[in-house]
């Protein structure tokens, strides 16, 4: 994986050989976006399972889970891609330690590639909601490197692209990990999206003059009642588009979707350590012995969403309803196969 730590200066891949350096490439932030923790959790499973089979997998992947699991909190994905491993575990039981560990592996690979297939989709969805030609204002990264490729916030923006509109970015900086500026800059530019980089602070001043035509960003967690936890200062944002009259999208695939969370309340919101809030570069910008929180993700509530943009399609207000129709149709898809 690509050390998303160290961009935009660096481009340094790591190599991982077992589960523990996986586990400590998420909680670190080498990996982050949720999808593409799901899928780097996932390929944690293959290698924490190499080598067993039978009880003794059952037995060690709960152990390898429970690792995995406890890196990061708010993402859904990765709950989801461990509960998806773990019923392709139950149908290899008894298989032998070779092909269960091909079958894990086929598993992993397929949660990566349907995941670039979700976000496409959801990219072309959500193209038809960007004008031509518009601005659009994004928080964090939901970009490539936040999924197995493409993006959900940024594949919308990709995908109004390619359908030939003519569309530019602002991103926040989105304090303290500075996603904004190091990566969704980084990855707009490559590709050659004019983006402009703000400070959190100045969305409001932004917003106010007409500077952008609708605020796209991705999530972490949709509860069932519509509500969305995203990196924090997303909230704020759509409080702002609200104020200003302007659309605000919340760009997610059904792996971000956790039916079984009632509302945004049951969300376990990550508190990362202060000093990534408070030492830049290794210089303390807050007086020592100073208390800080660093919050990693915000809920926005249901009401303050435009619509919710997945691969199967546009969620309208009220997005509770909108969300248990999903639901039911996806049962419905489920007992037929
Ligand atoms: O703390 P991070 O960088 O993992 O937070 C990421 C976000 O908040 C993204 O917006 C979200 O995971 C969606 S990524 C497609």
């Amino acid at each position: 994986m690509i050390d998303q730590r160290l961009l935009p200066g660096r481009e340094v891949f790591r190599v991982f050989h077992d589960h523990h350096g996986v586990a400590r490439a998420i909680s670190h932030m080498i990996i982050r976006g949720a999808p593409a923790i799901g899928v780097a959790a996932a390929m944690g499973v293959v290698l924490g399972l190499k080598g067993t089979h039978g009880s003794r997998a059952l037995r060690r992947f709960a152990a390898v889970a429970r690792e995995l699991k406890a890196t990061r909190p708010t993402a859904v994905n990765l709950s989801w891609a461990l509960a998806r491993m773990e019923r392709a575990l139950q149908a290899g039981l008894d298989l032998p330690p070779r092909e269960l560990f091909e079958r894990l592996r086929d598993e992993a690979l397929t949660i990566q590639r349907e995941d670039i297939a979700a976000n496409r989709a959801l990219g072309r969805f959500g193209a038809q909601l960007v004008g031509d030609p518009s601005v659009v204002l994004t928080h964090c990264n939901a970009g490539a490197l936040a999924t197995a490729g493409y993006g959900t916030a940024l594949g919308v923006i990709r995908a109004a692209r390619e359908a030939g509109k003519k569309v530019s970015v602002i991103a926040d900086e989105t304090r303290p990990f500075f996603q904004g500026s190091r990566l969704t800059a980084w990855e707009l530019r490559k590709d050659r999206i004019p983006v402009t980089v703000i400070a959190d602070s100045m969305a409001g001043l932004v917003l106010a003059r007409g500077g952008a035509d609708c605020v796209i960003v991705g999530t972490d967690r949709v509860a069932a009642n519509g509500d969305v936890a995203n990196k924090i200062g997303t909230y704020p944002l759509a409080v702002l588009a609200r104020r200003h009259d302007i659309p605000f999208y919340v760009a997610a695939p059904l792996s971000s979707i956790d039916f079984s969370c009632p509302t945004g309340d049951y969300i376990p919101i990550e508190e990362r350590a202060s000093d990534e809030l408070v030492v830049i570069d290794g210089q303390r910008v807050a007086p020592a012995g100073v208390k800080a929180r660093n919050f990693a993700f915000d809920v926005t509530p249901a009401d303050l969403i435009t619509a919710i943009i997945t691969e199967r399609g546009i969620i309208r207000p009220p997005l509770v309803r909108g969300l248990a129709s999903l639901k039911s149709a996806l049962t419905k898809r489920k007992a037929e196969t």
